[in-house]
């Protein structure tokens, strides 16, 4: 081995000083280096590469040798570029990245009603971390929310000191009988102002009116301010349909009025009645009264099964309907054939 040994580096010496054999400067590519501007490389000097800054060297060898043929050794030596952590997702604001290598670029926004506080884009460096952390997105603060006069605002959530955020919302209330005009509901917007105060304006409705065959818990002729009420009934034997009470509207109108309807009184001459549960004659009927949506029953006869049933019937304001299927018996039948008639018999 030794003579071997000195065998080549005669043949070294040969050639160094012919000029022949020698290496040329290697031809790097990708991302790899070396150090000095040496041109030509004697056989047997070896030569370190290395990778550019940001890049990351893979397999190797890293040192290529200078053969006697003048020819550089083989190597699967590579550079690679360096990797940035992935990023995090950032709360009210959103990212965008297509690679974390080195020198790429994360774009950061906010969003909207929110601002930014730190840098809106990083670098992947060198070291293999970006070059600044992620930005936070702060939400725009509005201050208090205007208060109208004769009016107060009620948010949504706890205010803490003077300012609050963005998409905080709150509703606006009038002290009656202050009514609202505008918008009842408020909102801090990514502007960092709150939507337009509503207006509290006095509000009054006319004297309120008297209802037909009824009466009104007040006899006052002025006028009332919203919301106030007026309760109403009606005079026996009539009864109240509709609200109990009305009330001043904010348009200055009073809201819907009750009305009072009418009894009715049951036009049969004949037969029995059932009315409360209670089956009897109509002539023991008295007075012959039925209060408005009462109910009543007469009876009628299913011919074919020869059994009597009740049908109901309603009054409505002073109407009250006699079904078609009773049949008003005659005096004569009523007194000499009672026992048959449809409400004694069987009912079906
Ligand atoms: C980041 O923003 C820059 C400048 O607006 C743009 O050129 C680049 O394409 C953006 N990169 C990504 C990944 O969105
Ligand atoms: C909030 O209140 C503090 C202390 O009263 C005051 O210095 C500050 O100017 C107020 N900020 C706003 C936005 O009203
Ligand atoms: C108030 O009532 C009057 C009479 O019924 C009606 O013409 C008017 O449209 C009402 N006003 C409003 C604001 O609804």
């Amino acid at each position: 081995m030794e003579r071997l040994f000195l065998l080549c580096s005669g043949l070294l010496v040969t050639t160094v000083t012919s000029q022949h054999n020698v290496c040329s400067r290697p031809e790097l590519q990708g991302n790899i280096e070396m150090t000095g501007i040496q041109r030509f490389f004697s056989p047997g000097v070896e030569l370190a590469l290395s990778c550019k800054q940001g890049y990351t060297p893979v397999s190797g060898p890293r040192k290529i040798v200078c053969t006697m043929n003048g020819v550089w050794t083989n190597t699967k030596f590579n550079c690679i570029p360096k990797r940035c952590p992935h990023p995090e997702l950032i709360t009210n604001g959103e990212l965008f990245y297509e690679n974390t290598v080195y020198q790429s670029t994360i774009n950061y926004t906010c969003h909207e009603g929110y601002t930014m506080t730190g840098s809106s884009s990083a670098v992947c460096q060198a070291s293999g971390t970006w070059s600044t952390p992620a930005p936070e997105c702060i939400p725009v603060s509005c201050g208090h929310a205007p208060v109208p006069v004769y009016g107060m605002v009620i948010y949504n959530k706890a205010v803490r000191g003077n300012t609050t955020n963005f998409g905080l919302t709150a509703i606006y209330v009038c002290n009656p009988p202050y009514a609202l005009f505008g918008n009842q509901l408020a909102e801090c917007t990514a502007s960092g102002t709150w939507t337009k105060a509503p207006e509290c304006r006095v509000v009054t409705c006319p004297p309120p009116q008297d209802i037909e065959r009824g009466y009104m818990s007040t006899n006052e002729k002025r006028e009332f301010f919203y919301k106030e009420k007026v309760k109403y009934d009606c005079q026996s034997p009539y009864v109240l349909e509709g609200p109990m009470e009305t009330v001043c509207l904010e348009n200055g109108n009073w809201s819907e009025k009750p009305s009072c309807k009418g009894p009715c009184s049951v036009e049969i001459k004949r037969g029995r009645i059932l009315h409360k549960g209670k089956k009897m004659w109509i002539q023991d009927f008295q007075p012959n009264r039925v209060l408005h949506q009462e109910i009543v029953s007469v009876y009628c006869m299913n011919k074919a099964m020869k059994c009597g049933y009740a049908v109901p019937t309603q009054c409505i304001d002073g109407t009250l309907k006699i079904p078609e299927c009773f049949e008003e018996p005659s005096g004569i039948e009523f007194t000499l054939k009672s026992n048959s008639l449809p409400s004694e018999i069987e009912q079906c």
